[in-house]
Parts: structure tokens; sequence; C-alpha cells
């Protein structure tokens, strides 16, 4: 007989609702400071401030929203029975593959949404930040199906490393300026203090918001952290645990990268609900870079999500916002905070962190391409390293666990990354520990 490789679900069982953790909790979220509607309106629309602050378990997906997932979700699951051979595992692996979408990862699932929401609101132009370019370029294609203005303010590394995210982003119609830049009083600050900076998500963030703040025709959109980011991205543990039931699986271990935290929360938060509501023990695992080890070795307390301090203040796991990491080939990853959710259920023990080396995560990420054919992002190099280990854990055991992960997206425009890689020029680098202590040094303090 034949080995079922694909598990795929029809249009009509695209997830008619998101799901929201935080009905679900031990323990409520600690609140943000100061954090009611008025703090966020000049920010975002209504409708996606009161889903930031909303309690109820299910939030309905708009039909103009599932229209537009129908372009690729939902996206297959696939049982990894090549990678598992390589392995001489007894472990069965699976991945959900959000590379199918059009940008190339998960990140249009709440591109698409905050598109809609923002054009329903009638406003016109939408700044934001981006790492990798996925963000950038994910808002951008949201952007033009709904016809607003999206103008993507792009880490200063990343911009050099990434000419065809910049190409791919012009292609969906939207500006892409390198950051810190000279268009905002945060970025001509931020040049002042390091003329040379490699830049950061933390600036980026600072000079889309002051540009949305200042203008009334203008919104910011944030592609991470932010609870109602990781709401959009539950459709994929939605149709995971559909998609696993089809297989007659169910995971013992699921891991996911985390940048903030928003393809972690998609594909672990129906998980984790499940779990709390109708208890086993799946094991979580979140896998990050040892240069930006935000959960394995950041604080919990209050912090600003972005360098400028513009943003209001959130209780999570964060490096300090003035903390700068090594310029290292996943750019999604260099975040110093983490979603509140995501930091939350680590202090509440339900979830578990691992941070790994970029060397690692590209040998790793090579050897899913030869035996499964798709070349990972950079970001997600992290995830396929995580259940990499955790399938040789179950060679050297003798035991056969399932492990699900995320893969968050090709890398099919992180070639560069590659060639260095292949070239032997990719340094695994660590973070600056003095930068950390100050940074951290420099937290607010919060009664
Ligand atoms: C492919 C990919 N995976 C993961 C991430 C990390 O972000 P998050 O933690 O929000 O999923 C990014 C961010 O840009 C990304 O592009």
């Amino acid at each position: 007989m034949s080995e079922k490789l694909k598990y795929e679900l029809p249009e009509d069982r695209i997830p008619k609702a998101w799901y929201n953790i935080t009905a679900d909790l031990p323990e409520p979220l600690p609140p943000g400071q100061p954090i009611g509607p008025a703090d966020l309106e000049p920010l975002f629309p209504m409708a996606l401030i009161e889903q930031e602050v909303s309690s109820e378990r299910w939030i309905d997906i708009p039909e103009p929203v599932r229209d537009v997932y129908k372009l690729w979700r939902p996206s297959p699951l696939y049982r990894a029975r090549r990678l598992e051979k390589a392995l001489d595992t007894p472990a069965k692996i699976y991945y959900k593959n959000e590379g199918v979408s059009p940008p190339g990862s998960h990140k249009p699932n709440t591109a698409v949404a905050q598109a809609f929401y923002n054009k329903e609101a009638g406003v016109k132009k939408i700044t934001t930040e981006t790492g990798a370019g996925q963000w950038g370029s994910a808002l951008a294609f949201a952007g033009s199906l709904f016809d607003l203005s999206v103008k993507v303010f792009m880490v200063r590394v990343s911009y050099e490393q990434k000419p065809y995210r910049k190409a791919l982003m012009a292609a969906y119609g939207a500006e892409c300026i390198p950051s810190p830049s000279d268009q905002t009083e945060a970025g001509r600050q931020m040049l002042a203090r390091d003329p040379n900076t490699s830049g950061s998500l933390g600036m980026a963030i600072s000079e889309a918001v002051e540009l949305a703040a200042m203008n009334e025709d203008t919104k910011y959109s944030l592609g991470s952290v932010l609870n109602h980011v990781l709401l959009h991205q539950t459709v994929i543990g939605q149709e995971a645990i559909e998609q696993l039931e089809l297989a007659g699986d169910y995971p013992d271990v699921l891991v996911a990268c985390t940048g903030g935290g928003s393809n972690f929360g998609g594909i672990a938060l129906p998980f984790i609900g499940k779990k709390l509501r109708e208890g086993g023990d799946l094991r979580v695992v979140a896998t990050e870079p040892s240069a930006c080890p935000t959960l394995t070795r950041g604080r919990y307390a209050y912090d600003f999500g972005d360098t400028g301090h513009l943003t209001p203040l959130v209780r999570m796991h964060t490096l300090g916002s003035s903390f700068v990491p090594p310029g290292f080939h996943a750019g999604g990853l260099r975040y110093h905070g983490m979603a509140p959710i995501v930091s939350h259920l680590q202090e509440l023990g339900l979830i578990e962190a691992q941070a790994f080396h970029q060397n690692a995560c590209f040998e790793a990420g090579i050897q899913f391409a030869r035996t499964e054919g798709i070349v990972p992002a950079p970001e997600s190099n992290h995830a396929v390293k995580g259940a990499i280990d955790e399938a040789i854990r179950c060679r050297e055991e003798g035991v056969g666990r399932t492990i699900l992960f995320n893969l968050s997206g090709h890398g099919n425009f992180d070639m560069a990354a590659y060639l260095e890689y292949f070239q032997g020029g990719l340094e695994d680098r660590d973070y600056d520990h003095e930068l950390l202590e100050r940074a951290l040094a420099e937290l607010p303090e919060i009664d």
C-alpha cells in the first residue's frame, strides 16, 4: 500500500472563527500599562482594538477575509516520511506548510484580516515595519487586494541582504525604505546616535508608529506580538487538529520558531487550549536564535515594544528595548520582546523554550530540503532544527513519539543566506552580554 504524505482539507473547512486563548487561561494575562482603547485608537481601527482586549473564546472570521484565505488555505499538512527515514527515527514527523501563501509565509493570515478591518474603518494608508521582509510583503499583498497604500520600514541589515523581498513589495505596489531613515524624528535620532546601525525591529516599529500617530488618514499595522495578531494566526492550529484527525494521530510534541510569537501562537494556541480544557500531556516547544534569546535569556518585565518608546508598555519576556542583536540571517527573529500571550504561557509552565545557533539551523534546513524538497526560510529552520532534535531523541530513547512542527515560510528569497552558509561564511555569534545588561538596566520601573 502506498503511504500517504499530504493531508488536505477542502475550502469549506477553512475555520469560520479565530480561537482566543484568553477565554481558557488558568490565570488572566497581566494588564498593559496603560492600555485602554483610547491609548490604541490613533494606531489601530476599533475592530482590532476590540479583538486585542476581547475574552470571547471564538471570534467570527468575516467572509471577505475567508474569501481571500481561499487563495491558499487550508494549507497542507505533510507527513515528513523521507526526513523520518533519513533520521532513522521511530518518530512520526508532521509539518504544516505555511509557505504556500502567495508571499510565502504565515504572515498573510493576519495581514489580510488587518487590511480588511482598516479598509472597513475608512483608512487609506498603513505603515509597518519588517525584519525578514516576509511581513512587509504579506502586508503589501493584503494592501493590494483591499486597495490600501502601504509603507514599509525594513530593518537596514535585511534591506541590504534581501533585494528581492523589496522587489516583491514593489510588485504588490508598496513602498519600502531602510530603517532607521531620515523620514521620521525617531529615525533621525537613532541615526544621530549610531549612523552605521544595522537597525532593529524595535527601531523600525518606532518609525512606522510615529507616522501613523502623526497622520489622521494613516494607521499602523504590526505583524506579530499583539493578541489580535496571534488570534488571526490560529487558523493554522485549528486546521492542523482536523488534518491530524484525518491521519488518525495527535502530537506528543509541538515545535515552532519564535520571533514575536505569531506563527508559534498560531499553531500552538488551539492545541494548548484543547489541553487546558480536556487534559493530555502535549509538550510545546518554542525555538529561538541564541543571538536573540528572548524566551531563554530575557527578563519577564514591563517594556516598550519599540526602541523609541512610542508604544504602550506590555508585560513580556524582553531583552530590553535598546538591545540590538547581531545581524544574523533570520531577520524575523531579531526582536527584543515576545508576545505577552507566549510569555505568559511560559511563566505558567505551559510551554518550554530552546535556543540554537544559526549554522546548526541551516544544517537542519538543508537536511529538510534534501529529503522533503522545500527550502525553509531561515526563521523556519529554527523549527526544523527543534523537530529534528526531538526525532533524534526518539531514536536514542527507542520511543516513537509524534512530532508536529510549523514550517512558517519558504526560503526562496533567502538564497544569499544559503550561499553564505555553503561558503562557510556564517558566524555563530552570541549576543553581546554587556549590551544585554545595559538594555535590561534601562527597563522602565513599574510599581
Ligand atoms: C518565515 C517566518 N517565520 C517566522 C517569523 C517570526 O515571526 P513570528 O514569531 O511572529 O512568527 C518570521 C518573521 O518575519 C518569518 O518571516
